[in-house]
């Protein structure tokens, strides 16, 4: 019997998702002649309300080097699957009866960690799913390497280089505020590639005046300007002993809509420095992937395709060592990957002289 394959793609976009879909697409037909596609619409909300349509081979094409993804996405949090809303809603149920419609053998669903969490429940459900990670943030378990981190790597990259020449020639500090969540890997990756000279990331909470020290210290060698990268979620020492909540309360109480707020008033106060900020936000997500996330989507997207000819679900697909390898969903599902603090690019950015506000 031809199979009959569910697509989603679902939580924040990213370079890549679609090059991984056509991934999919190629190998299914290619390998599984006569299985049909359903492209299901904006992630697991077109689940849920059965928006869905019957994709053709022509729909594939021309895409690999597209950005965003052709089946539109939405956020559907995990935490609210299970909550029956005003409307009567019972969100899982309707998942699982619009799957049956479709008369699905199995869903992929291409996500970060929210989705693999849900791919996880609808697994435990009965259905038969793979989740592909995808996310700017490369904070997925079971996995090195998230396709859409490269290209934002590079798009970060890029700013701070634009950045550096501005900060250059008027003599500024530079807060550039990357996206990440709540890990740090893009800023790292990016702060290294744009050569920037202090890097806040969320698994080291910063010391403000360690930060004022080694901007005194480029002053002090001769060099009037700074690039600051800091992830959005990185924290102070002394926050990271407050509740999340108290956290929040204390920076809408100093006005801080965000950490480069707070690091510009704060670094403003105790230097003579002129200090600014920038906040790229969602440009990091945008653009064509690079040929390295073309690449990784691909081959998770092929790789899907094998699995659903092997008939093997309740797994995340990813890449370690070089190999493009499956763990089950369980052990993926509900955790996140954070930059170990022995993590060898921070040594090599330590022995640069990088300063990570500790
Ligand atoms: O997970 C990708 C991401 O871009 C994070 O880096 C960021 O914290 C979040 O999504 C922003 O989400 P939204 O686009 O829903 O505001």
């Amino acid at each position: 019997m031809a199979k009959r394959i569910g697509i989603l793609t679902a939580g924040g976009d990213c370079p890549g998702l679609n090059s991984a879909i056509r991934g999919v697409a190629k190998a299914t037909y290619h390998r599984m002649p006569g299985a049909e596609i359903y492209g299901i619409a904006e992630g697991f909300s077109g689940l849920i309300t059965g928006e869905y349509k019957k994709m053709s081979p022509s729909d594939f094409s021309g895409i690999l080097n597209v950005g965003g993804t052709i089946l539109g996405s939405s956020r559907t949090p995990y935490k609210m699957m299970r909550v029956i809303e005003a409307d009567s809603v019972d969100k899982v149920a309707k998942m699982k009866q619009n799957y049956e419609k479709m008369e699905l053998d199995c869903l992929l669903c291409l996500g970060g960690n929210g989705t693999h969490k849900n791919a996880h429940l609808l697994a435990e459900e009965g259905l038969n799913v793979i989740g592909l990670p995808k996310t700017i943030d490369n904070d997925i378990w079971g996995t090195e390497f998230t396709f859409g981190f490269h290209t934002a790597v590079r798009t970060g990259s890029d700013i701070l280089d634009k950045l550096h020449t501005t900060a250059a020639s008027h003599g500024r500090t530079l807060v550039v505020e990357i996206m990440g969540n709540k890990a740090g890997w893009l800023t790292l990756y990016a702060a290294v590639a744009g050569g920037a000279d202090v890097v806040l990331l969320p698994e080291i909470p910063f010391e403000i005046d360690s930060v004022v020290d080694a901007l005194n210290r480029r002053v002090r060698a001769g060099k009037d300007f700074s690039i600051i990268a800091v992830a959005e979620g990185a924290i102070s020492a002394s926050e990271s002993k407050m509740k999340r909540k108290d956290r929040l309360a204390a920076r809408s109480a100093a006005g801080d809509r965000c950490v480069s707020d707070k690091l510009v008033r704060e670094l403003t106060a105790k230097t003579e420095l002129e200090i600014r900020s920038c906040v790229p936000g969602h440009i990091l997500r945008g653009g064509s992937p690079s040929p390295y996330d073309r690449i990784l989507a691909t081959q998770f997207g092929v790789y899907a395709a094998q699995l659903i000819y092997d008939d093997v679900y309740g797994v995340a697909v990813g890449i370690s060592s070089d190999r493009v390898r499956h763990s089950p969903l369980e052990i993926v599902a509900g955790k996140t990957k954070f930059v170990p603090k022995d993590n060898q690019l921070i040594d090599a950015a330590r022995h640069m002289g990088l300063n990570f506000g500790d």
